[in-house]
């Protein structure tokens, strides 16, 4: 049975020039266990289908069924993970996480089972040493560490992740990745992440889905990353294999889809079709490919000791 299904799904949202299209049509089966990855250009839908999965966002046609029960509302079966970590500032990485984590289990673990659960999860994530740090005592990449850990306690069915490491440097984003593919390898959760980094999208997925531009934005193609588990980038760096599939994204990211001009607002007409815009040349886009290539560069050759993060240590 498939674990997670969207058929036929399309969103309306409102607008003051009436009903905007932003997907339509969108179809995907996941398998328990999946690490799928979303990508597309900025403002496609790929957030709006993360929101429909959460139960935040409700579908105008189609839906979206979760273990055959169809999802209605947010749950924590479905544990989502924003850019920007969204903590409690007043409260510690520990406290953080028990929030969570009382909200699930306070009918079914004890108080210590509850303690031990927060502390294993949060070792988890390599945030042993800071369990009793507030949000503005740590860097990026140990709050975005926290929200994994948060999300991980409330023992979802499903990972949903928006661009989760979108916010942080290069080498921060290199060992949450790491931490992420360790972590999933152990737990074997079902996830799907939205990321706008190619190389990202190949070392994780285990099938990255190619979404069209919007207005109406659907499925466009669907690569399936035949690489063995563990994954090391440093290896695949030189992988005839892996370069194939960032390849083959690059060039629906850049080939078959362009990005329209930055403000598609602009095109947008109640009937949900966009007027054509004239379209920016690659260079001007807003993740060029020479961004991502010297953020590839610099992972590659970076040490694997080497920690972007002040004080945690390195995930190994
Ligand atoms: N709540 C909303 N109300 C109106 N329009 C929305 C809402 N959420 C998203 N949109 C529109 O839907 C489109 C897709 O947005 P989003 O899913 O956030 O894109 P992405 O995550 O791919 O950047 C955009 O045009 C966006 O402006
Ligand atoms: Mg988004």
């Amino acid at each position: 049975m498939t674990h997670l299904e969207l058929t036929g799904v399309a969103i309306d949202f409102p607008t003051s020039r009436g009903p905007f299209r932003a997907l339509d049509g969108v179809n995907l089966k996941i398998d328990q266990g999946e690490f799928v990855s979303l990508i597309g250009h900025s403002g496609c839908g790929k957030s709006t289908v993360l929101n429909l999965v959460a139960g935040l966002y409700e579908a105008t046609e189609g839906g979206v069924v979760l273990e055959g029960k169809e999802v209605r509302e947010p749950g924590p079966e479905r544990a989502v993970v924003f850019q920007n970590h969204s903590l409690l500032p007043w409260l510690s990485a520990y406290e953080n996480v028990e929030l969570a984590v009382r909200q699930v289990f306070r009918n079914s673990k004890t108080r210590a089972e509850m303690k031990d659960w927060i502390e294993h999860n949060l070792e988890l994530v390599h945030m042993s040493h800071a369990l009793h740090k507030r949000p503005d005592e740590i860097s990026g990449g140990m709050k975005q560490r926290v929200g994994i850990a948060r999300a991980l306690a409330m023992q979802p069915k499903v990972l949903l992740m928006d661009e989760p490491f979108g916010a942080l440097d290069a080498l921060t984003r290199a060992h949450l990745q790491d931490s992420l593919m360790e972590i999933q390898a152990r737990l074997k959760n079902t996830v799907i992440m939205i990321t706008h980094d190619v190389d990202e999208a190949v070392l994780l997925s285990d099938r990255i889905v190619m979404m069209t531009n919007g207005p109406a934005a659907t499925v466009g193609e669907i690569l399936k990353i035949d690489l063995e588990r563990p994954r090391n980038r440093i290896e695949l760096a030189d992988d005839a294999r892996y370069n194939h599939y960032r390849h083959q994204v690059l060039s629906f990211l850049y080939e078959k889809q362009h990005k329209p001009d930055q403000d598609n607002s602009q095109s947008r007409s109640p009937s949900g079709k966009s007027t054509p815009t004239k379209t920016a040349p690659i260079a001007a886009t807003e993740t060029p490919i020479a961004t991502e290539d010297t953020v590839l560069a610099q992972d590659m050759h970076s040490s694997k000791t080497s920690t972007g993060e002040t004080t945690a240590p390195a995930a190994a």
